[in-house]
């Protein structure tokens, strides 16, 4: 008997991959992120599962949920959207649950920054413009950051950002931005990415908190910050340029 954590994607019901599809077909307990994951998901729990939406549930009721699964010998599917390795809550519950002598393991997922940047046709890392994709988020009520991972800090390194869970805080992650990227800076909003309502806005950092106020987004959206949104001539990459040779293939001229 497991605990299986799955990345459920970001919302289309066919970006979660094969395993956590069939790890979830064959669970009696189906416990579920209900805001963010597509119930066609969670659909295919077998016929008399214990589904359960835990977004109402504080960790000591999810964990006994757990802890009741495991003493009945049930196997348990704990979906998480996106990747479940990032702003998923799983370091606690894995905690508790090594505590507790329950087995789990994790099968990853399709993160949100990756459909958001598959929804825009974009290569987050183009040659001379940026290698490096920052992952992050602004404090919340319930989140502070940690010291030395302020926006206004990662904003240095001008390496693409994805900002997560801030659709709400825009103004403050404009006012971060602007003196390292510009007020030219470009940005993307995609809200909802994947799902069937899916809205894109770009723009650059003067302009896209008009943009999305008019759209009205302020929540499920992650923000993309970065030149390769805009990126203009970019080089090509070595890699597949024909006078460079490497271990796969010898220089053609
Ligand atoms: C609790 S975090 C979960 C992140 C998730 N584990 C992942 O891998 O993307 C929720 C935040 O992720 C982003 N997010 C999740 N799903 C999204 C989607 N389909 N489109 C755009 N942003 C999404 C939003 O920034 C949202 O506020």
């Amino acid at each position: 008997m497991t605990i299986h954590f799955i990345g459920a994607g970001p919302g289309a019901a066919d970006l979660i991959t094969v395993r956590g599809l069939n790890l979830i077909r064959a669970c009696q307990v189906v416990l579920y992120a209900g805001s963010l994951v597509p119930a066609a998901v969670v659909a295919e729990a077998p016929q008399g599962a214990r589904v359960l939406d835990t977004a109402p549930l504080t960790l000591d009721q999810i964990v006994a949920e757990m802890h009741d699964a495991h003493a009945k010998g049930h196997d348990v599917a704990r979906v998480h959207s996106g990747d479940p390795s990032l702003y998923g809550a799983i370091g606690e519950q894995m905690r508790r649950l090594k505590a507790l002598g329950i087995p789990y393991d994790v099968t990853p997922g399709v993160p949100s920054f990756a459909a958001a940047a598959a929804a825009l046709e974009t290569e987050l890392t183009l040659p001379g413009l940026a290698q490096t994709v920052i992952l992050t988020r602004t404090a919340t009520r319930s989140s502070a950051m940690p010291e030395g991972e302020s926006l206004e800090a990662l904003a240095r390194s001008k390496a693409t950002l994805a900002i997560h869970l801030s659709a709400a805080n825009l103004a403050n992650v404009v006012k971060a931005l602007v003196p390292h990227y510009g007020l030219g800076g470009p940005v993307a909003i995609v809200e909802r990415a994947s799902w069937p309502d899916q809205r894109i806005v770009t723009g650059t950092l003067s302009d896209i908190q008009e943009k999305a106020k008019a759209a009205g987004i302020t929540k499920t959206a992650l923000i993309l910050v970065g030149q390769v949104l805009d990126p203009g001539a970019f080089a090509e990459s070595r890699l597949y340029a024909g006078d460079f040779s490497h271990e796969f293939r010898e220089k053609a001229v």
